[in-house]
């Protein structure tokens, strides 16, 4: 943990334009700076940096925060990694909490081992270029398979040499690197006779894999030997630094198109990858040969919200995989497939062709993974009824665990078509199977997003019971965004009270929230909630540095709202502002008290829908409660008609 005052010095330092400037080229415009954004393609600049706020904001894609958030979303840093950035940048001492004895020695390992990784990475390196042997066998060997020598380097490829007396072992022992680790790092392995050191990897070449972060966390090595007895590629076993499940071949490098791309191609080895870089696709990945896992999944959704798997054609081998594909879906990202011709693989397709058609083909046979799927299995299913059966069950679990229930729907109704089966069954089945799911797989986390929360009751078709549908709350969240602006720029701004002639004064954020208690009205969007919440909690500060606390806030979602508040003007009530050019501050006490409104007519509207809702489903019979109901219509509509007309009446 960094100390609080650490984090002001740094946060005060970073000069959000200076900071910016590193990586993109801003031109002024007035009193803002404005440039292409970074963090998406676009060829007309709608990335705008505001220096007297502090923050930047993308109009194209959203993307808005302070200086942190900046460093954190292009470098792909976590918050403390973000603030280290910083503090080097600008000469400040990053001293952190103080570590457990046990945390120094962790840290002190993890960083022994990467040291080590790091030396046998240069050790390869070494003698790819500089040994006869390396030159000779290693380095012919990636010019054969048509590796410019500016790819060997840039994936830093090398070779081990030919024995096993410890070439790479002894080199790091006399540079000073303790046995222990060359031990615990997997390079290295203890005779038990003698108890001296053997190198795990010899007459080989080599891969490293590097971190997201491109430190050396381990080794694939490959043989040029055809003799089958000998294994194609030794990798490094897990260690403290490397745990295969979490790491993806190929992502230091890609990251950054990955993100600018929104898009990531999965491939299966180690030279897939580099030869697909090679040709100009940088956004490519590899699960190095064992099948995908959610950690790595999760890794990629970081960065892109798509992922297109390239397989080459080997039936037995897709079929294998489907499965695991599934977990794509249900982490919520978008798959696509592309099949390579017979006897193809990403790599031998990207030699054989130019980079241009290789491009060219990864777009136009692109498909989506469902459909794929269908295509897939269907041949076989044709005929027979069994198959058929066993086709839609494939298709039904697939659909299911996409979290998304509009996306959900829309493969729904496409595969009605495609299989030439009943749509309304065809959500019952996927129904079925979330239920099933639903307490104990990954999909409650819909429920606690902090952008949704449920607005009605669905009744389930088959038991009748009733579960709660969540929708984004696109509905409530201007009028509720439009509160929170108010209160950060002009909280304790005094309110005249309109009707009392005593004109005694109460401040905007008091009359925000007497009258929100009055009429026991919460927010509904939580994260908007929390910031609500909190903004009582600082109030005693004054109005510049209650904004500078939620600029700065240590919950990048707080930050990201607050600037999106700050810096647009989307409040209707503004537009009015510019049209009759009164201070906004001169008018506080019509524009807040109609904010106001506006959200209760909003609250008011759904609650009456909602019982509109319940009565058509009420039984005919159920005399009492069509009453109730329709009572209860009744005085929404009254108080509907009172805030509309109380809103009429507060015009400027
Ligand atoms: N792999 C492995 N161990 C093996 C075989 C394969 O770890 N014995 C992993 C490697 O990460 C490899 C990937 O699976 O990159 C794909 O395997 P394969 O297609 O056989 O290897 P390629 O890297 O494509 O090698 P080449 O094209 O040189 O045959
Ligand atoms: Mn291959």
């Amino acid at each position: 943990m960094i100390s609080k005052t650490t984090i002001a010095k740094i946060l005060d330092s970073a000069q959000i334009v200076d900071v910016i400037s590193d990586f993109v080229s801003l031109r002024r415009r007035g009193a803002n700076y404005t440039a292409c954004c970074p963090f998406h393609n676009e060829k007309t600049p709608s990335f705008s940096v505001s220096p007297s706020k502090g923050i930047y904001k993308c109009f194209g894609c959203g993307k808005a925060g302070n200086a942190v958030n900046f460093v954190m979303e292009h470098e792909h840093l976590n918050y403390v990694e973000a603030l280290k950035f910083l503090g080097r940048k600008y000469g400040i001492e990053v001293e952190e909490r103080e570590e457990s004895e046990a945390e120094i020695e962790q840290r002190l390992k993890s960083e022994s081992l990467l040291v080590v990784s790091e030396f046998a990475k240069d050790f390869y390196v070494n003698s790819l270029w500089n040994s006869q042997k390396g030159r000779s066998v290693g380095l012919s060997y990636f010019k054969e398979r048509g590796f410019t020598e500016e790819i060997v380097r840039k994936f830093q490829l090398g070779w081990a040499p030919e024995g096993r007396d410890g070439s790479m072992s002894s080199a790091a022992l006399r540079a000073g690197y303790k046995k222990e680790f060359i031990i615990s790092s997997g390079l290295g392995v203890e005779r038990e006779q003698t108890g001296d050191l053997a190198d795990r990897f010899y007459d080989r070449v080599m891969f490293p894999i590097h971190s997201l972060t491109g430190r050396i966390i381990a080794f694939g090595g490959r043989t040029l030997r055809t003799d089958k007895n000998i294994a194609k590629y030794i990798n490094s076993p897990e260690t403290e630094i490397y745990n295969k499940s979490r790491s993806l071949y190929g992502i230091y490098f890609a990251k950054s198109a990955i993100a600018k791309q929104q898009k990531c191609y999965l491939v299966e080895g180690y030279t897939d990858v580099i030869s697909l870089f090679q040709a100009g696709i940088e956004n490519v990945v590899a699960s190095s040969g064992t099948s995908l896992t959610s950690e790595q999944v999760r890794l990629i959704r970081r960065f892109a919200p798509s992922v297109t798997i390239l397989y080459d054609s080997d039936p037995a081998g897709i079929k294998a995989s489907l499965r695991g594909i599934d977990m794509l879906l249900e982490e919520g990202l978008q798959v696509k497939v592309v099949l390579f011709p017979e006897g193809e693989d990403p790599d031998s397709y990207a030699r054989g062709n130019s980079s241009a058609q290789l491009k060219e083909y990864l777009e136009s046979s692109e498909k989506d993974f469902i459909e794929f799927k269908i295509e897939l299995l269907s041949a076989e299913a044709d005929k027979d009824p069994i198959k058929r059966r066993q086709l839609i069950n494939e298709v039904v679990t697939s659909i299911a665990v996409i979290p998304d229930a509009i996306t959900r729907a829309v493969y729904i109704e496409e595969c009605s078509v495609k299989l030439r089966f009943d749509q309304n069954l065809l959500a019952r089945e996927v129904n079925k199977l979330r239920k099933v799911r639903l307490p104990y797989g990954s999909y409650g986390k819909e429920i606690d997003t902090k952008e949704s929360f449920p607005v009605a009751h669905i009744p389930d078709i088959d038991t009748g019971e009733r579960l709660p549908l969540f929708i984004k709350n696109i509905y409530y969240e201007p009028a509720e965004k439009e509160l929170l602006y108010y209160l950060l720029k002009f909280g304790e701004f005094p309110l005249y009270g309109i009707d009392d002639g005593a004109l005694s004064p109460i401040s905007v954020s008091q009359f925000i929230l007497n009258e929100l208690q009055t009429d026991e009205l919460e927010f509904q969007n939580l994260l908007y909630k929390d910031m609500f919440e909190e903004y009582y909690k600082v109030r005693e500060l004054s109005q510049d540095e209650i904004q500078k606390h939620f600029t700065n806030h240590t919950d990048p979602q707080i930050v990201t709202l607050t600037s999106s508040i700050l810096i647009q003007e989307h409040s209707l009530n503004i537009k009015q502002f510019v049209a009759s050019l009164i201070p906004e501050e001169k008018v506080l006490s019509i524009v807040v008290p109609k904010a106001l409104m506006v959200y209760k007519a909003k609250i008011t509207s759904i609650a009456y829908q909602d019982m509109w809702d319940q009565l058509k489903n009420t039984p005919a019979g159920d005399d009492e409660r069509q009453t109730e109901l329709m009572k209860n219509m009744q005085t929404l509509l009254a108080v509907r008609n009172m805030l509309s007309k109380e809103l009429n009446r507060l015009t400027i």
